[in-house]
């Protein structure tokens, strides 16, 4: 059994999601408070029998991440759509693969706030603990159509195969080094336990996306303590406004600098890309330089973290890939689909009413709000004009209709190409995704050829951080063997 199911067994689901009806003695989730056309979290509905994850009985997204293997379990159950509780913002979310393909490409799905009716309507504003991942400012992630186009054009070129070939030798450089320095600490203090994360997952990736964007090094620390305050949902909201505003003046800063003096790097390619006669303003420079730090970094610890902790804890496929019966390749796609690095990504919003789950049994009658739920069969959810959407892309990986009844199990010997969704679809794809996979695919061998002893301490204990938007592990303490 492996350590999800296990947990799956003891958990109880969050929220009280009981599929069986919505609990009256639900929770609110920390700092929570209610808003959009539902019900109160915690609320029960006038006609005491909504299903959880419809309109006044949403699913409450634990801030806390105590438990993944439960509320996607919940999630799946009452997807394909389901309504959520995001800190006090109800919005629905996409579990299933063939929904979340769908609207990714559906142009009636934007990301401009400005459409979202939670935030016209006053009931969301900058006190939202998760305002600063959908108000990001102008760039790639938060436009869409032509102006998405030109704005993520450079970028997207930067980061074609062949250009990501140049950027092998400094993933390699940035290995050893890191894999050196544990080596000395383990000659150091053989009997001592060291984190995984802090020693390697975490600052490779932090240090490639800063060589790519010509982020000085000197800063990397202070930049990773400033997204750590920033991604976590027990940070008071005041000190996370302080961090953004030192974030904006920071690559402002910057943007300004290699304005007057560019580099050879890509934050200068982009100040000096003329994109058919409209350069991009430094406003929106300074917005991709941060969407691409923000997006290139934790998402890239987590694939290689989860990769690691599913070989640890799954010795017999570890072997087979030791052995060379199954590249690292299989390796990192597996881990991409049962551990999305993204979990519940933030939020596109309807310019207009939009069906979902037609035909579909899955959609369960639902109660009040702002959606009309018809019962299965025929009908579907629809999402109403202005409503909020996010993707939970760990359910979206684990779908059944998709990857099969054992979508639960790591397994590396799973038929390839997996067809996962954890880089996204549609216009928003990922645009790193081919240098988080060189990055892994240098990291991983590197890591247990230089330490073919390495072993888990108490693994199966690890835990999340209270991050939403991510599946990010606290720490990993191994042993280097
Ligand atoms: C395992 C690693 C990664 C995962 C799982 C991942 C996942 C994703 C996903 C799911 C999206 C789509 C968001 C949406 O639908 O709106 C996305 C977008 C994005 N990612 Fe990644 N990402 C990873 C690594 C990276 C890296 C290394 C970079 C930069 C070097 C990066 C930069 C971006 C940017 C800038 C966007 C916004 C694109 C747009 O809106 O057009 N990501 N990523």
């Amino acid at each position: 059994m492996n350590g999800d199911a296990q947990s799956l067994a003891s958990e109880p689901l969050p929220g009280g999601a009981d599929p069986g009806g919505c609990p009256a003695d639900r929770g609110a989730a920390p700092g929570a408070r209610s808003a959009g056309g539902g019900a109160a979290p915690g609320a029960r509905p006038a006609d005491g029998g909504a299903a959880p994850g419809t309109p006044g009985c949403p699913i409450t997204i634990d801030p806390l991440v105590g438990s993944l293997a439960a509320e996607t379990e919940a999630l799946r159950t009452a997807g394909p759509l389901a309504r959520i509780d995001l800190m006090g913002a109800e919005v629905w979310t996409v579990t299933t693969h063939a929904e979340a393909r769908r609207l990714l490409t559906d142009t009636r799905l934007v990301k401009d706030i400005t459409r979202w009716n939670l935030w016209r309507d006053g009931e969301i504003d900058e006190s939202w603990p998760l305002i600063g991942m959908v108000d990001a400012g102008r760039s790639m992630f938060t436009v869409d159509g032509a102006e998405h186009r030109r704005l993520r054009v450079k970028t997207a070129q930067a980061l074609t195969p062949r250009r990501l070939e140049e950027l092998r030798p400094v993933v390699e450089r940035v290995t050893a080094r890191l894999l050196d320095a544990m080596a000395a600490h383990a000659a150091e203090a053989p009997d001592e336990p060291l984190d995984l994360k802090s020693a390697f997952a975490q600052p490779l990736p932090m240090s490639v996306v800063c060589s790519l964007m010509g982020v000085d090094p000197a800063l990397e620390p202070r930049l990773h303590h400033l997204y750590e305050a920033f991604f976590s949902t027990l940070t008071p909201q005041q000190e996370r406004l302080a961090v953004l505003r030192e974030l904006d003046e920071l690559y402002h800063d910057m943007v300004r600098r290699k304005t007057a003096s560019p580099g050879d790097d890509l934050t200068s390619a982009l100040i000096l890309a003329d994109e058919g006669g409209e350069p991009l303003t430094a406003e929106e420079v300074r917005g991709n330089l941060e969407a691409m730090v923000a997006a290139g970094h934790e998402t890239t610890v987590t694939l290689i973290l989860c990769a690691v902790r599913a070989l640890l804890t799954h010795p017999d496929q570890l072997r087979l890939v030791l052995d060379g019966q199954v590249g690292w390749e299989a390796v990192i796609e597996e881990t991409l689909r049962w551990e999305s690095p993204s979990t519940h990504l933030l939020l596109r919003f309807a310019t207009s009413d939009i069906e979902v789950g037609a035909g579909g049994a899955a959609i369960r009658e639902g109660g009040t709000g702002g959606a009309v739920i018809r019962e299965g069969g025929t009908g579907g959810a629809v999402i109403r004009e202005g409503e909020g959407v996010a993707m939970s892309y760990r359910a979206i990986g684990r779908d059944r209709a998709q990857h099969g009844e054992d979508a639960d199990r790591f397994d590396v010997r799973r038929p390839a190409p997996i067809r996962h969704l954890a880089f996204g679809h549609g216009p928003h794809i990922c645009p790193g995704a081919g240098l988080s996979r060189l990055e892994a695919s240098v990291a991983l061998p590197a890591l247990f050829e230089r330490f073919p002893g390495l072993c888990g301490v108490a693994v199966a204990g690890t835990r999340n951080r209270p991050v939403l938007t991510q599946n990010e592990l606290e720490s990993l303490p191994v042993r280097l063997g």
